[in-house]
C-alpha cells in the first residue's frame, strides 16, 4: 500500500483531524495517530499528557490501544500527524511491533508532506519476549 491510495489518505487525514483533540498543554505539542484494521476500519488517537509528565501517552499508543479494546488486533497501517513530520517515539515503535508488526506507517507533517515506512524499518533487530 503506497502514500497515493484511497486508505493512506483517509488514514492520515483521521490522524490529522485526531490531532486537534491532543491534550498537550505542557509540551504545546499537539499529535495525531490513526491506525487502519485489516476489516477497513479507521480508530484515531491524540496525545494526552499529565501534569505528573510520565502520565503522558502518546498519540500512537492511544490508537494502538483502543484497537484492541475494540477487538480490532489485525491491524494494517498506522499514520502519525505532527507539525514537523517526527518520527514516533521508541517506546511506541515497541507498541507497534506488539500489536502490528507488519504494518505500514505514514508520518506526515502540518503541510501533508506524508513519509511512508515500515514497523520493521523503524524497529529492526526488535525485542520479541524473553
Ligand atoms: N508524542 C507522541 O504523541 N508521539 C510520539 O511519537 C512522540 C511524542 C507526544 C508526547 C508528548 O505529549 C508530546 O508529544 C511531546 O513529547
Amino acid at each position: 500500500m503506497g502514500a497515493g491510495d484511497i486508505f493512506s489518505h483517509q488514514l492520515i487525514a483521521a490522524a490529522g483531524s485526531a490531532r486537534r483533540q491532543a491534550y498537550a498543554p505542557y509540551s504545546n505539542y499537539h499529535v495525531g495517530a490513526a491506525v487502519l484494521t485489516m476489516d477497513g476500519d479507521i480508530i484515531v488517537g491524540c496525545n494526552v499528557e499529565n501534569a505528573s509528565y510520565g502520565g503522558t501517552i502518546c498519540a500512537e499508543r492511544v490508537a494502538l490501544t483502543a484497537a484492541v479494546a475494540q477487538g480490532k488486533r489485525s491491524l494494517k497501517a498506522i499514520a502519525v500527524v505532527t507539525v514537523d513530520g517526527a518520527s514516533p517515539c521508541g517506546l511506541c515503535r515497541q507498541v507497534m511491533f506488539e500489536l502490528g508488526p507488519q504494518m505500514d506507517v505514514y508520518i506526515a507533517d502540518g503541510d501533508d508532506n506524508v513519509r511512508t515506512t515500515t514497523v520493521q524499518a523503524l524497529l529492526p533487530d526488535a525485542f520479541d519476549g524473553p
